[in-house]
């Protein structure tokens, strides 16, 4: 066993130490001000995102999963540094990229793009498909106005769309083929990280598998490595090389998908599991109880232990360190330390 504090590296070789990095995240926090009083002084803070170390491998997708409000989101911007973290490191590429500056990433913007949850609201209603696609390109590339036209139909083509699309605007489509669009347009700068937040969940079901089987064919065409957010533990499963657990801004397990499926280790990964339709009905069914504690009052000891059915004292006071079970199996529970 293995803990996986901050730089620490596992000394057996497993699987993904064979890849290669393109994203790093070390001991990142994200921690947001909560105002209160007249004075709006900080009274406290939303810990959103607290000390997750994790890397994302070149080509592999990796699913990261946990209920709302367990800082899924607030981790993928700060990955795309939307947002600048409270501490912690990023590493793109073998760069480290925190300290940059909106000028210094401009660079570096175009290797990362995000599938937004809501394709009704991502994109400018008043803007034609055409436009909307374009907009990348006359930021990132320099291409004469011929060429991004060609790009434009190439990539309407690539996702499925008729080129005359372009000369339409976004409330002439259903919720798919505006999705199409959006991942067009994130493709459009040619990425090589793309973050799908929550890519298909406001699609219709029979809608979303055609997304999802086009995101995969995408990423085999242009060597995509995929961060993929979702709720939805039956969604990532079949998107998923890896799976990321997130408990309360915090990493609880990551494992290959097929370990995390199989033998999860963690209580929050059991019980997650066990709400999946069609999984294993010979296992002991997990149930969760309660609601997650507050960001803003994250418990003392294990964040999971209010809720967890196998707590034990220990629980209550320290917390679990992330440790490595072997074969690129992680998990953060006492269960598995002496
Ligand atoms: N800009 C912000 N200012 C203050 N608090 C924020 C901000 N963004 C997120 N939060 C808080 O941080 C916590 C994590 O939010 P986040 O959106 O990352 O969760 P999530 O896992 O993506 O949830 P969901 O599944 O609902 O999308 C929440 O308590 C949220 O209210
Ligand atoms: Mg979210």
């Amino acid at each position: 066993m293995t803990i996986m504090n901050s730089e620490t590296q596992t000394n057996s070789l497993t699987p993904s130490e064979t890849k290669e990095k393109l994203v790093e995240v070390k001991n990142l926090k994200k921690y947001f001000p909560v105002k209160g009083g007249i004075l709006k002084r900080t009274i406290g803070h939303v810990k959103a995102v607290e000390n997750v170390t994790l890397s994302i491998y070149q080509g592999e997708t990796l699913g990261l999963v946990g209920e709302s409000g367990s800082g899924k989101s607030t981790l993928g911007h700060l990955i795309l540094k939307l947002l600048d973290p409270t501490e912690g490191k990023i590493i793109f590429n073998g760069k480290d990229i925190t300290s940059y500056s909106q000028r210094k990433i401009r660079p570096y913007r175009k290797n990362m793009q995000m599938i937004f949850q809501d394709p009704y609201s991502s994109l400018n209603p008043r803007m034609s498909v055409g436009d909307l696609i374009e907009e990348p390109l006359i930021l990132h590339d320099r291409l004469t106005k011929k060429e991004r036209q060609n790009r434009i139909i190439e990539l309407l083509h690539t996702v499925g769309l008729d080129e005359e699309t372009r000369f339409k605007y976004p409330h002439e489509f259903s919720g798919g083929q505006l999705q199409r669009i959006g991942i067009a347009r994130a493709l459009s700068s040619r990425p090589s990280l793309v973050i799908g937040d929550e890519p298909v969940s406001l699609l219709d079901v029979s809608v979303q598998s055609q997304v999802l089987h086009l995101m995969s064919d995408l990423q085999i065409k242009f060597n995509l490595t995929y961060l993929f957010i979702s709720h939805d533990l039956s969604v990532v499963k079949h998107m998923c090389d890896r799976i990321a657990v997130m408990y309360l801004g915090r990493i609880a397990e990551v494992a290959p998908k097929h370990s995390l499926y199989k033998e999860p280790l963690h209580p929050y990964t059991k019980a997650l599991i066990a709400s999946v339709p069609g999984v294993d009905r010979k296992r002991e069914k997990v149930k969760l109880e309660g609601n997650m504690p507050s960001p803003s009052n994250h418990p003392a000891g294990c964040p999971f232990h209010t809720r967890c059915p196998e707590s034990h004292n220990r629980c209550t006071v320290e917390r679990p360190e992330l440790i490595n079970m072997g074969n690129d199996h992680y998990v953060a529970c006492h269960l598995y330390t002496e």
